[in-house]
């Protein structure tokens, strides 16, 4: 074994001149650390003549504190040293660009959801929310859509695997599903809020879909619904053509036809004539319409559902595809664009 007094000459020779960090942990691993050269030199005391023990204690003390104390001087010397290079500009280039601070946006959703948000509320309707995960009862029965009804095959629906017992021990097995449009939300309004009122309800829907440009699994809807007293068609369309200015910055002619839904009576596909041509285009499939607008008037069976008594008070709904809006708004050819996370489509918004 090399003897003491060598070793630590030559320990202390590499701290003076250890170019960096790194050189002087290794010393530290190599001299200080478990396993080390000062901690055998104490392990080995036991095995030595008893008269060389006090000596080869004090040595390996001394190999220690000699050499923290060098390792701080030349760590304090590199940083100073470091400090200085630092404030004398070397290697600092003005010509380099600096660190790019990446910015998020919002995302076309988002921004027409706050531009019908601003408009409505101006209006003075309320803005409201509700759960995503949704209860059978409100998804569908409360909206007359009773169990077996042939209008449950409009929506395809993912059904919630859940225990069969919640916190209030209610069996909920079959009962829960992941909300297939932004209906539910009408009648979770009209329970917890006094008539007249008027809602709007933006969110995200699911369907189990088989998807294609047009049609996503998870997409967003905005519902609308104005409760009040003698609340009439004319209403609804005055508010659909207040919806459709705001949305295109212009009057847009609107048509009704007769449309299936059994939570409004009578109910409505809304088309909008296309803002786009004037003699028919790809957007419009030649027809110079565009189908926009599910609605209609909030039928009685859904008003008593919510406990509000229909033969005193009438109401509108109606049930937007923002994503398909959203598609419209920009020219978007497939609808599975906008929620694929992709940030080469999203950077252009
Ligand atoms: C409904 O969901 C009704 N709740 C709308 C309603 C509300 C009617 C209030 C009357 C009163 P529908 O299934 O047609 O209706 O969907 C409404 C809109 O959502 C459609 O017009 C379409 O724009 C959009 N939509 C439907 N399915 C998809 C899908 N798979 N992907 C993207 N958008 C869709």
């Amino acid at each position: 074994m090399t003897d003491p007094d060598t070793l630590l000459t030559q320990a202390l020779e590499r701290a003076r001149v250890a170019p960096d960090d790194e050189a002087l942990r290794a010393l530290d691993r190599e001299f200080l650390q478990k396993g080390g050269v000062v901690a055998n030199l104490l392990a080995s005391i036991p095995t030595l003549p008893p008269d060389q023990r006090k000596a080869t204690g004090q040595k390996a003390n001394q190999i220690k504190q000699a050499l923290e104390a060098a390792l701080a001087a030349r760590k304090a010397e590199l940083e100073e040293a470091a400090l200085a290079s630092e404030r004398s500009g070397a290697g600092f280039d003005a010509t380099l660009p600096g660190a790019k601070q990446e910015r998020g946006g919002l995302h076309p959703i988002t921004q027409v959801t706050r531009e019908l948000e601003d408009l409505f509320t101006s209006m003075g309707w309320m803005v409201l929310d509700g759960p995503e995960v949704e209860l059978d009862w409100y998804n569908f029965e409360a909206l007359n859509i009773p169990k077996d009804h042939p209008a449950r095959d409009m929506q395809d629906t993912f059904f919630c695997d859940v225990s069969t017992k919640n916190a209030h021990e209610r069996d909920l097995s079959g009962k829960v599903v992941m909300r297939t449009h932004t209906s539910p939300v009408q009648v979770r309004a009209m329970e917890r809020l006094k008539p007249p009122f008027r809602a709007i309800v933006p969110g995200k829907v699911f369907r189990n879909e088989s998807t294609d440009a047009s049609h996503e699994h998870t997409f967003h809807q905005m519902e609308g619904l104005c409760i009040g007293k003698d609340v009439s068609v004319g209403h609804l369309i005055g508010a659909m053509k207040t919806l459709l200015r705001g949305i295109f910055g212009r009057e847009i002619e609107i048509r009704l036809r007769p449309g299936y839904f059994p939570f409004v009576e009578p109910g409505f596909e809304l088309d909008a004539r296309c803002p786009f041509c004037k003699d028919g285009c790809s957007v419009c499939k030649r027809s110079t319409w565009i189908e926009l607008l599910p609605c209609g008037m909030v039928h009685p069976n859904v008003l008593k559902a919510g406990g509000i008594d229909p033969e005193q008070w009438t109401g509108f709904a109606f049930g937007l595809g923002l994503s398909r809006l959203v598609m419209l708004r920009h020219g978007i050819d497939d609808v599975r664009m906008l929620l694929s996370g992709d940030l080469r489509f999203l950077e252009q918004f």
